[in-house]
């Protein structure tokens, strides 16, 4: 196939939508509070997840026929698929179109395995590696992923460093009174180790249903303590959901996800597939499409390329957390894909 056949994906709202989230599986090793219950979830069986033949399909359809130039893998927790190098390796060769360039492969990890994988997934082409880390306290550490878990993670963190990871960025779901007061901690870890802490608004996506409002520490918050100790100032950048600030000495850069208290939705770009393949235009959308059934129908290229552009059609302006209107979605972020 010629790379200049390929056409753009813009949604109703005139956004253009380029990048894609895949969740290679609903099953992890964690049991967060704000993601799972403690029980874990109902897994789906063997049969009803994507192969990495169907992954495969559908990432070199968003890269070479609709221009988008990232992927990120989630889950649940990605590195629990086994030989996942072997998929990354089939991704990581895909070239975006428009720029000749090889599409930017990121992940979102809980970090605990990356002692003994992380070597083979940055060999594979693995460019880039978002690390869950919500206390550095080993105590609250425990009672947010309900494991005792965190010294696994800290290796995991230097094992991604050590091994070339560049740059390596923790992921920090903040919860009013459990982690707000290490806000600093994390600033401090984030500079003396140089991985960029990203501090993320908890979002109504927990199986639990425990999430309300005042559980949210809001982004502007956060950057006010921690521009109270380390002065900051912003960094300019294009549309992604993080607001990027550098410390004004020189030593780094940490962003804030500010979902709740100031949605990013108008510059969105982003869409996701399930790991049983279903096709969402949003976090929180409540309908999906299911590109499964296409792949295992033998649809061809151009069947599945004509039902992602109807999906996008119907991607929506913004979710509405906070107001009167909001849906919660049916499913956990677990279920859908960090
Ligand atoms: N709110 C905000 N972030 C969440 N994540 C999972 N559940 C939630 C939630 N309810 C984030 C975690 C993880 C990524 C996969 O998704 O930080 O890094
Ligand atoms: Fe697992 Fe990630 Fe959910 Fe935690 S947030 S339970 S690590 S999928």
């Amino acid at each position: 196939m010629a790379l200049d056949s390929f056409s753009t994906l813009v949604d109703p709202y005139e956004r253009r939508v380029r990048d894609l989230r895949i969740s290679i599986t609903d099953r992890c090793n964690f049991r967060c509070t704000y993601c799972m219950p403690e029980e874990g979830l109902k897994w789906l069986d063997r049969s009803e997840i994507l192969s990495f033949e169907e992954i495969a399909r559908l990432a070199m359809i968003f890269v070479e026929r609709f221009d988008f130039d990232g992927i990120r893998l989630t889950g649940g927790e990605p590195t629990v698929r086994a030989d996942l190098p072997v998929l990354i390796e089939k991704l990581s060769g895909l070239i975006v179109p428009s720029t000749g360039k090889p599409v930017d492969l990121s992940m979102t990890t809980n970090g605990s395995s990356l002692r003994s994988s992380a070597k083979d997934l940055l060999r594979a082409g693995l460019n880039r590696l978002n690390i869950s880390i919500d206390s550095l306290n080993p105590r609250i550490f425990e009672a947010m992923t309900r494991r005792d878990n965190l010294e696994k993670v800290l290796d995991g963190i230097d094992a991604a460093i050590e091994v070339g990871f560049k740059p390596v960025k923790i992921n920090i779901v903040m919860m009013r009174g459990i982690n707000d007061h290490e806000i600093v901690d994390f600033a401090t870890f984030g500079r003396e180790k140089g991985v960029q802490p990203r501090f993320i608004e908890f979002m109504p996506l927990d199986a639990d249903g425990a999430w309300t409002f005042e559980k949210v520490v809001p982004a502007d918050e956060i950057i006010e303590k921690i521009n109270a100790v380390y002065p900051l100032e912003p960094v300019v950048h294009g549309p992604e959901p993080a607001q990027r600030f550098r410390y004004k000495d020189g030593a780094g850069e940490l962003g804030v996800i500010p979902s709740v208290t100031k949605p990013f939705c108008d510059n969105c770009d982003r869409v996701r597939i399930t790991a049983e393949g279903k096709f969402m235009t949003c976090l929180f959308a409540i309908n999906d499409f299911d590109l499964r059934k296409l792949l295992r129908s033998r649809a061809s290229d151009e069947e599945i390329m004509s039902e992602i552009r109807a999906a996008v059609g119907t991607k929506w302006a913004g979710h509405n957390i906070g107001n009167v209107n909001f849906k919660r979605p049916p499913r956990s972020m677990s279920q859908i894909g960090g």
